[in-house]
């Protein structure tokens, strides 16, 4: 007779042999200290410029991804316009080319707080001295609101922008913004929301792909972790839905909506890689869709300031992506 323990570990056996699966991230040289990056490949000269939390938006550029990084400077070097606390210390910017601009949405807000707001800056050439800050997109929330507005994600196709963003609380809405990428033109509605748990889902990146929307989130708790480090599995990791539509219907695999906390892990806990996280997907010249983010490397070191960039080309040929070595 087969013990029904067997059966309720099956499951875990298969999660177990699917995690050690994950690639290791490319080799990153340089200035390689990011949290929660974004990505963007300037179409000028094909050089690569990656954003991240702190130093109000610190950037870096490289000829290529794998460096070596060069520290440019901050996006909004005085402070963001939006006179919230939090206001001098910016998180998560997602960088998106607009017309002839370059846009950085960046996040006010301060940790365990719901009163924020998403903020942009743009420039035409990603050079230091070049940014103007534009303050506040109109996506701002506080207590009385069911989501936290950081975490912008802009998404453009023709011409119809919108922006995902959130949330941590309630998880991932979505807004339909002006032609010019600069204000919220709708209410937000919510697109993925994780009902385990904390219900701690953020971060999100819409990529196209063969005709299918794909929703990339983080899950779980995303750093402090030399302080506080969370119960086995509770760590960042990395899942993605996919839909027919970019404003809803996303599911997982199985066909579960990942407004009921459906959806494929891309990415989490393996080796000496923990708890990554804040990612995006880059269209690379060669490697095509590259999934790049931030995790710790437990043999360096566990705070924040150690997360390093990371970054693995996806393949997307199953119909979900898949990190490749
Ligand atoms: C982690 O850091 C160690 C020491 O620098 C290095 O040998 C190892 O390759 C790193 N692992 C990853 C996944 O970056």
């Amino acid at each position: 007779m087969v013990p029904s323990f067997f059966f309720a570990v099956l499951p875990l056996l298969f999660t177990a042999a699917l995690s050690q699966g994950f690639p290791n991230p490319r080799p990153c040289t340089g200035a390689c200290n990011v949290r929660d990056p974004g990505l963007v490949r300037r179409t000028s000269d094909g050089s690569y410029f990656l954003f991240s939390t702190h130093e109000k938006i610190k950037y870096a550029s490289a000829k290529q991804l794998e460096g070596p990084w060069t520290a440019v400077g901050s996006v909004v070097p005085q402070g963001s316009k939006i006179d919230l606390a939090g206001k001098n210390d910016l998180w998560a910017p997602d960088v998106f080319k607009l017309g002839d601009r370059y846009h950085v949405y960046y996040s006010v807000s301060t940790l365990g707080s719901q009163t924020s707001a998403i903020g942009l800056a743009t420039s035409p050439d990603l050079k230091p001295g070049t940014w103007t800050d534009h303050g506040s997109i109109g996506v701002e929330s506080d207590p009385s609101k069911p989501y936290n507005a950081i975490d912008g994600n802009l998404f453009v196709e023709g011409n119809t922008v919108r922006l995902n963003f959130g949330s941590y609380w309630h998880n991932i809405f979505q807004v339909r913004m002006n032609g010019d990428g600069t204000k919220a033109t709708s209410n937000p509605t919510q697109i993925a929301y994780e009902p385990a748990g904390n219900h701690a889902i953020e971060g999100s990146y819409m990529y196209k792909h063969g005709g299918a929307y794909y929703l990339f989130y983080s899950i779980g708790l995303a750093g402090h972790y030399d302080d506080n480090k969370p119960a086995p599995g509770q760590e960042y990791r990395i899942k993605v839905c996919k839909s027919s539509s970019p404003t809803g219907g996303f599911v997982g695999p199985a066909g579960k909506p990942c407004t009921k906390g459906g959806g494929m892990l891309v990415m989490a806990s393996h080796g000496d890689v923990y708890g990554p996280g804040g990612q995006g997907v880059l269209t690379h010249p060669e490697h095509g869709p590259v999934l790049y983010y931030h995790y710790t490397n437990t043999t360096i070191g566990w705070s924040n300031s150690q997360q390093r960039f990371g970054w693995n080309p996806l393949d997307f040929s199953s119909g979900w992506p898949v990190a490749k070595p």
